[in-house]
């Protein structure tokens, strides 16, 4: 049989571990307002694999995945919901909507996951941003942005780690870090796979970045009205490599790159 490669599927296999942001999410809810969350709105949410796993841990759980682009929403339309009963799908809602417009529909938690917010440029774009989100908070909801940062985060290099995969056989993604202007603080990103058949296929996903600091998100979020921000940073654990669990902290050891979330409290 021939082989047709699929850059989605190489995407949710390499760089998405949704459970993990599930868990991540409702264990910051939890740790902030000492209770369980049941709404989740996901930012950027491409395939919606975060909204899906959602709905999929609680039978009382909704999502909300909002997405400009109609590509990724369509392609997890055919693939992510044919994982998904009956009774899950009711409970998820897509929406090809821009993030930044306010939403009538209220969430306990707003994620955006693999630093997507890092598209907006400018203070006034990320506060038009934070501003909608508060607004489609619920009462008591959470804000959490994931972030990425370090010198290893804008030095020009690449990585890369080879999977295997069924379905997809052993493949290779590569995170390339093209370039870092310092004036402005703009990174060109892109990731390339190399298929099983050992085919390459370059910038499959490209991005072009604002790098942004959490004092910057703190101070942006503040003026957008968050009364409370907070920052989970990875417990070093006895190695001190990380082990994938963020505590709130204000204190950060200096990584060469690191990940952390930063999160606005209504
Ligand atoms: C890096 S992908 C994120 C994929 C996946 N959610 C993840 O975390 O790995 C970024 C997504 O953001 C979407 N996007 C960019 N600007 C947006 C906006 N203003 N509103 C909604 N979606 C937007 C793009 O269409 C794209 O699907």
């Amino acid at each position: 049989m021939s082989f047709r490669f699929d850059k989605y599927a190489h995407y949710e296999n390499s760089v998405q571990t949704p459970e993990e942001h599930v868990r991540i999410f409702e264990r910051m809810f939890l740790d902030i307002r000492n209770r369980q969350a049941l709404s989740l709105r996901e930012d950027f949410c491409g395939t919606f694999l975060i909204s899906s796993e959602w709905v999929k841990s609680h039978p009382g759980r909704t999502a909300l995945g909002l997405d400009l682009d109609p590509e990724p929403l369509e392609y997890g339309r055919k693939h992510t919901l044919s994982g998904m009963t009956f009774h899950e799908k009711k409970r998820l809602t897509l929406l090809r909507e821009n993030v930044c417009t306010p939403q009538k529909r209220k969430s306990e938690i707003i994620g955006a996951g693999n630093f997507s917010f890092f598209i907006f440029k400018t203070r006034e774009e990320l506060k038009e941003y934070f501003t909608a989100a508060l607004q489609s908070l619920s009462r008591d909801g959470i804000f959490v942005l994931e972030m990425a940062g370090g010198p290893g985060f804008i030095l020009s290099g690449r990585e890369q780690k080879t999977y295997r995969v069924r379905g997809l056989g052993r493949f290779t993604y590569y995170w390339d870090q093209k370039s870092f202007d310092p004036i402005h603080h703009h990174g060109h990103y892109a990731i390339h796979f190399k298929d099983r058949t050992g085919r390459m296929h370059r910038d499959c996903f490209t991005y072009d970045w604002r790098v942004w600091t959490i004092p910057e998100l703190r101070e942006i979020m503040k003026e957008a009205g968050f009364p409370e921000t907070r920052i989970y940073w990875e417990d070093p654990g006895p190695d001190g490599q990380g082990n994938g669990e963020y505590i709130h902290s204000e204190k950060g050891d200096n990584a060469h790159s690191w990940i952390a979330f930063v999160v606005g409290i209504k």
